[in-house]
């Protein structure tokens, strides 16, 4: 039979598993607690495929048949009605997610999948505060997701096997490599790639180098695509920001502490892209 999915959470992230989903002809749900981020992400998944037409990667047929995978919901209960895997996607705040957690593990049937894509909270805890962790797993995807090749399988202490392999063959299902790693703070992606964003936002405060240096430095010295401080702003300062206070509070290490340069852009509003302005600016 096939497979159903709801995704909780319409930013950036949530948007972009719901078009990979529907680019792969599965029906997903998307649904917020804001209707006008739902009505917003169908609009730039909409946008994301016209570009697709423009350039002749699909046709009109087929951008019209994605898009009708697609159910914005209005509400969270209608979104997971008939769902196999529950893919949350909210803003990186604990409290938020713990909430949910305890809320879909009462609202779902015992063999529906319950998967996070936090980028650093531990699974563990969403598995207990569910109530039944055998069936909650992190499926970390990165951005922007239609194009990134990589889901980061994240198993916490008690996820069962069989929910592992469902969401390893899920994510190939979705055209994507899934890579299977223990639960721990930031797992192994942001524990390896937050520390270098920080270092590169440290290196700036110091005068060291000013922004365009740090980021070439990195592009033409060691091939990434784009530089530390070009990515913070797509990533999201404010979400960077909070996996660094959950590594250096869990991992209690000074090399976690969060750069104040991310501190003041976040009290500013200078969140990156999704603002208009972080490192760089963005105009419209
Ligand atoms: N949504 C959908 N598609 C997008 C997109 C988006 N937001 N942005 C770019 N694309 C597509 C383009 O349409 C284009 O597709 P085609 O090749 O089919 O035409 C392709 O991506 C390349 O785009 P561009 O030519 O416009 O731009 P580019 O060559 O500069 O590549 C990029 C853009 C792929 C984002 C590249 O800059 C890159 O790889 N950056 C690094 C991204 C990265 O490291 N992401 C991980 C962040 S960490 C994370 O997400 C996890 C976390 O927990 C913090």
């Amino acid at each position: 039979m096939a497979i159903k999915v709801a995704v909780i959470g319409a930013g950036a992230m949530g948007g972009g598993i719901t078009q990979t989903c529907a680019q792969n002809h599965i029906r997903v749900s998307i649904s917020d607690v804001s209707r006008e981020a739902v009505i917003g992400t169908m609009d730039k998944i909409s946008r994301n495929l016209d570009r697709q037409v423009h350039k002749k990667i699909i046709d009109a047929d087929a951008r019209a048949r994605i898009l009708s995978y697609i159910n914005p919901a209005d509400t969270l209960e209608q979104a997971i009605h008939g769902s196999d895997i529950i893919i949350e996607a909210i803003p990186e705040k604990s409290e938020f997610k713990l909430e949910l957690f305890g809320r879909l593990g009462s609202m779902t049937d015992p063999g529906v999948v319950l998967a996070s894509n936090t980028s650093s909270i531990s699974i563990t805890a969403l598995g207990a505060e569910s109530g039944d962790p055998g069936r909650v797993v992190g499926m970390h995807f990165m951005n922007p997701v239609p194009v990134m090749r990589l889901v980061e399988v994240v198993r916490g202490l008690e996820t069962s096997d069989d929910t592992v392999q469902n969401v390893m063959e899920f994510s190939t299902e979705l055209g994507k490599t899934p890579i299977l790693v223990n639960d721990s703070p930031g797992f192994v992606s942001n524990r390896v790639l937050a520390p270098m964003i920080n270092e590169a936002a440290f290196v700036l405060m110091e005068g060291v180098a000013d922004l365009q240096a740090i980021d070439q430095v990195m592009t033409l010295g060691m091939n990434h695509p784009i530089g530390p401080l070009a990515l913070a702003d797509l990533i999201g300062i404010d979400v960077l920001l909070s996996i660094l206070e959950v590594l250096h509070k869990e991992l209690g290490e000074d090399r976690y502490r969060p750069c104040p340069l991310l501190r003041k852009y976040v009290a500013a509003g200078w969140l990156g892209r999704k603002t208009g302005k972080g490192f760089y600016e963005y105009p419209e």
